[in-house]
């Protein structure tokens, strides 16, 4: 599944579709966001994190490496793992305490083996002026979340 986005506001609007295509509760869920520096892996994070509900300030975890949200669907992780460089690391990080929770991952390929626990592989690119955000399920509960966005706001299928 794959999607132009023009412009940021279209990240934004993605964010919340997404958001609207997971289940009521978030527990245990794993997405990662793949893409370059500047691709749009944090607009989508913070435009997801709004959408469930939360009001103030999205700061990007890059140094805090997790930022956390109690949100009425459940608890948001918003990890980045730029800084990180092996799997020992992600331990010694919380990671395993975080299954409460929905765990939105950028740089994820920074902690080799997180691919195997994660549910949904997202993927951000440049082009053009605008992005190209594309789906790619792991599991059989995010499949049905693809489809569900495919069906219902997807257009340009792949
Ligand atoms: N679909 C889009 N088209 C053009 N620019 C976008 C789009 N989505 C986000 N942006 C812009 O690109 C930048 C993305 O930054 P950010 O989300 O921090 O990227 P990342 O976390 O991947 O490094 C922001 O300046 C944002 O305004
Ligand atoms: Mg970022």
């Amino acid at each position: 599944m794959k999607k132009f986005l023009p412009d940021e506001a279209a990240t934004t609007a993605f964010g919340k579709e997404l958001l609207d295509a997971l289940p009521e509760d978030l527990a245990g869920w794993t997405v990662l966001l793949n893409g370059d520096l500047g691709a749009g892996k944090s607009t989508l994070a913070r435009a997801l994190i709004k959408a469930a509900g939360h009001t103030g300030a999205v700061p990007s975890p890059t140094y805090t490496l997790v930022e956390p949200y109690r949100l009425s669907r459940g608890n948001i992780y918003h990890v980045d793992l730029y800084r990180v460089s092996s799997a020992d690391e992600l331990r010694y990080l919380g990671w395993n305490e975080l299954d409460d929770g929905c765990r939105i991952v950028e740089w994820p390929d920074r902690a080799p083996g997180l691919i195997e626990q994660a549910d949904l592989s997202i993927t951000l690119s440049y082009e053009g002026e605008g992005r190209t955000v594309e789906l790619f399920p792991l599991s059989d509960r995010a499949k049905a979340v693809a489809d569900a966005l495919a069906r219902d706001k997807v257009t340009g299928t792949e």
